[in-house]
């Protein structure tokens, strides 16, 4: 998969609360953050069930995802239904470069 790297000017990846959703606005796109210790996690900031925000949601004891609208849960790293529903939530990969955070797009081909 080619990907476009996007760089978020805000917030830098020391800034970022850790176990706390946070949604930013990249390349057009909402997109929900997770950071859990060393580890950052991107997502779209939208439910795939019914479009709930995400990001007004909050991360459990497993360090999943929980919607606040019908409360299903998503493992951040693969986008995982871990409730059982049978939905998937797109994910992105990220990586962290001098402190700022970069999140892969598909590239338009
Ligand atoms: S909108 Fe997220 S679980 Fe229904």
């Amino acid at each position: 998969m080619l990907y476009d790297w996007h760089k978020a000017d805000d917030p830098m990846f020391s800034t970022l609360q850790d176990n706390t959703l946070q949604e930013i606005t990249l390349a057009g796109k909402r997109i929900g953050l997770l950071k859990r210790g060393t580890e950052l996690f991107a997502f779209a900031a939208t439910c795939p069930h019914a479009s709930a925000p995400l990001c007004e949601g909050w991360m459990d004891a497993q360090g999943r995802i929980v919607c606040p609208m019908h409360k299903y849960r998503f493992d951040p790293a693969n986008g995982r239904n871990t409730s059982g529903e049978g939905y998937k939530l797109k994910t992105y990969p990220v990586e962290i470069r001098e402190d700022y955070i970069y999140i892969g797009i598909s590239a338009a081909i």
